[in-house]
């Protein structure tokens, strides 16, 4: 995979609260951005290892992962390992990443660590997507500092906004001192309810309130997009046709475009 033209995009898929639909979204994001002929780089950048498990690579074949890249025990390059989907590569993350958080607490510079270790393979890819832990700690800011741009999934419910509103102090925060050129590109409403009051509200708030940078295309909640995991697949190569799968490659098109006509 060489592309020594382009610098990749990077991005990051944040939200300090859990179960919003981080993973599941890297996961189509990334197949979906491989199908439309990109190459692209998924990161796990989390301890839980979702990601990972999310291709159907088993914990013992992750070998080298995220985690001996981050204390310097192999370079990024040599961690990556390809997925079943063509143009998709990953770096898988095991368990063992939780102990990072810790381990460079004392190490000069590093919230530059994954920056650092990025440039190797800045040229070699269209798209590097980064799925973060349910936390705003050093892996995340970590990939916060790496990072052109990041994607939000947030659920609309009742303290959505509250949470938003947290993270959005974060990343300004992040911006200020870290990363000046950090970028917001959207937000994306996951496991959405039409017919639910609740979401429609919360919705119209979070639109209201961020305008244009709320995506148009929302994910449906869609039990095939829970299951696919399950399978070592991503939904949209599981079952294309259901309604998540349908909603996750509108998204792409959406994302695409808009970074097209920048
Ligand atoms: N649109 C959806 N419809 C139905 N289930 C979904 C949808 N999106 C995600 N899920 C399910 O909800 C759970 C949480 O999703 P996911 O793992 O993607 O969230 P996450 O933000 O990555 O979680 P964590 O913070 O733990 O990393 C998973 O079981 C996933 O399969
Ligand atoms: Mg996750």
């Amino acid at each position: 995979m060489t592309n020594s033209h382009k610098k990749a995009k990077i991005f990051s898929i944040v939200n300090q609260k859990g179960g919003v639909g981080k993973t599941t979204t890297t996961v189509n994001l990334t197949t979906a951005f491989a199908a439309a002929k990109k190459k692209v780089l998924l990161i796990d950048l989390d301890p839980q290892g979702n990601s990972s498990t999310g291709f159907g690579i088993s914990p013992s074949q992750r070998q080298k992962t995220i985690y001996e890249v981050l204390i310097g025990e192999c370079s990024l390059k040599s961690a990556i390992i390809p997925t079943r989907i063509p143009n998709l590569n990953i770096i898988t993350s095991t368990v063992d990443l939780s102990a990072c958080e810790i381990e460079l607490a004392s190490v000069d510079s590093r919230e530059f660590i994954l920056k650092k270790a990025l440039k190797e393979v800045i040229h070699d890819y269209d798209f590097i997507l980064i799925d973060c832990p349910p936390s705003l700690g050093m892996l995340t800011i970590n990939a916060l500092t790496a990072s052109d741009s990041i994607l939000i999934p947030m659920q609309c419910e009742f303290f959505s906004l509250e949470g938003l509103s947290h993270l959005l102090t974060s990343l300004d925060l992040v911006k200020e001192n870290l990363n000046h050129h950090l970028k917001i590109s959207g937000i994306i409403l996951t496991m959405h309810d039409r017919r639910n009051k609740l979401t429609e509200q919360v919705e119209m708030d979070v639109r209201s309130f961020l305008k244009d940078k709320v995506y148009k295309n929302t994910i449906p909640r869609n039990v095939k997009l829970s299951e696919a995991p399950s399978h070592g697949l991503p939904a949209i190569i599981y079952d294309p046709k259901c309604p998540g799968s349908v909603a996750y490659i509108k998204l792409a098109k959406e994302i695409l475009d808009r970074e097209d006509s920048k």
